[in-house]
């Protein structure tokens, strides 16, 4: 019998209007154009504004556009899968927004949360059900709308993130193309370095953790930087070795795009030209759990069916890992 295996068979993603440029933050905070493009390789970031608009608006329209040129038909849906660390509530979670939304009826929904591996540990999970059989069509969403959890007068952390959402439809393929492995991590220890402290039920919000600016995003830079590089080499490395493949056997690396420095040397670390590693940080920033299909929907015109394509996080959590997957479309 052949092996079933769970094919991204469209991507689709949407970033807001707005946009917030270096020379935009420069009059916010004690920062500079050159600083944040040599330090970060990020030139500007889109916001989603609006009261009342959250992560889903922009999950709404990745999944819409998504449905639209897959031509599917939102009942085929089984199972919405929504990678987010910005959920519209506490609950219900986006995905059951975003399938209301988009009129998907015949499926289960619900937000997975690993920061910025979000979308890896979303399309890890969902691929599963596919391979079992219990399942043929669902949808992997990644979106954040980072805009609602950075403090605009932290540099340390305002320059880096902005707003966006993709999203991929997961069929089951007998064709050899899909996803052939993944390996995920996590790291309880890491959620010192990186992490929004209130709002949650340790510290449920109050007038006490507004004032103290802890429902922002916390983060000590240097030891994330460090930790990202080492364990995206380290579990990409892995899954070459483990697959029996090498670098050049590879089409395309899709990294988490949290700092062009980090690509960089996790590029390096594996002999990976910088041609075949997707880079579009300097438009978006880091939008968390949307910076993967952000770059899938980036390239898609350039993918060919049968491509080797990794992927690989690393974020909050800490949480990271690798996917090792065939591309199934593209001429
Ligand atoms: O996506 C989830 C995972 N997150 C990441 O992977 C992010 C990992 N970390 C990073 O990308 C980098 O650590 C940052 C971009 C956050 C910071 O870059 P860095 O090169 O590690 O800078 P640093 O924190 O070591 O700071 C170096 C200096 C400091 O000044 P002093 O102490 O040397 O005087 C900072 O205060 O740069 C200063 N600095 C800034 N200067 C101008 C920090 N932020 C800024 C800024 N503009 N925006």
């Amino acid at each position: 019998m052949p092996t079933t295996r769970a094919a991204i068979t469209g991507v689709h993603a949407y970033v807001p209007e707005d946009v917030i440029t270096n020379a935009d933050l420069e009059k916010l905070v004690d920062t500079n154009d050159e600083w944040i493009r040599t330090r970060t390789g990020i030139e500007k970031r889109h916001i989603l504004k609006g009261e009342g608009r959250g992560t889903s608006v922009m999950g709404i329209e990745a999944v819409k556009g998504l449905l639209e040129k897959t031509n599917t038909d939102p009942s085929e849906i089984e199972l919405v899968i929504c990678a987010t660390v910005t959920a519209d509530m506490q609950f219900p979670d986006t995905a059951n927004i975003i399938a209301d939304e988009v009129g998907i009826k015949n499926a289960f929904c619900y937000d997975i949360n690993a920061a910025c591996s979000g979308f890896i540990y979303a399309l890890t999970t969902a691929a599963r059900f596919i391979e079992a059989g219990a399942h043929k069509k669902v949808i992997v969403v990644g979106a954040d709308k980072m805009s609602s959890i950075v403090d605009y007068t932290d540099r340390s952390t305002c320059i880096i993130f902005g707003d966006g959402a993709g999203a991929v439809l997961l069929e089951a393929s007998e064709e050899g193309n899909g996803i052939v492995d993944a390996l995920l991590k996590s790291d309880g220890a890491g959620r010192v370095y990186l992490h929004q402290k209130a709002g949650g039920s340790a510290y449920p919000a109050t007038a006490d953790t507004v004032q103290r600016r802890e429902h922002f995003v916390y983060q000590n830079g240097r030891p994330v930087f460090k930790a990202a590089v080492s364990g995206m080499a380290d579990v990409v490395g892995k899954v070459i070795e483990r697959n029996d493949i090498s670098a050049d056997d590879v089409a395309w690396l899709v990294p988490h795009q949290a700092n062009r420095r980090i690509i960089e040397s996790v590029a390096n670390m594996l002999d990976f030209p910088m041609e075949k590693v997707m880079v579009n940080i300097h438009k978006y920033g880091n939008t968390t759990a949307a910076t993967i299909p952000l770059c899938l929907w980036e390239w898609e015109d350039q993918m060919k069916k049968g491509d080797n394509v990794i992927l690989t996080a690393f974020g909050g959590g800490f949480t990271w890992g690798a996917v090792y997957l065939k591309w199934a479309y593209g001429e």
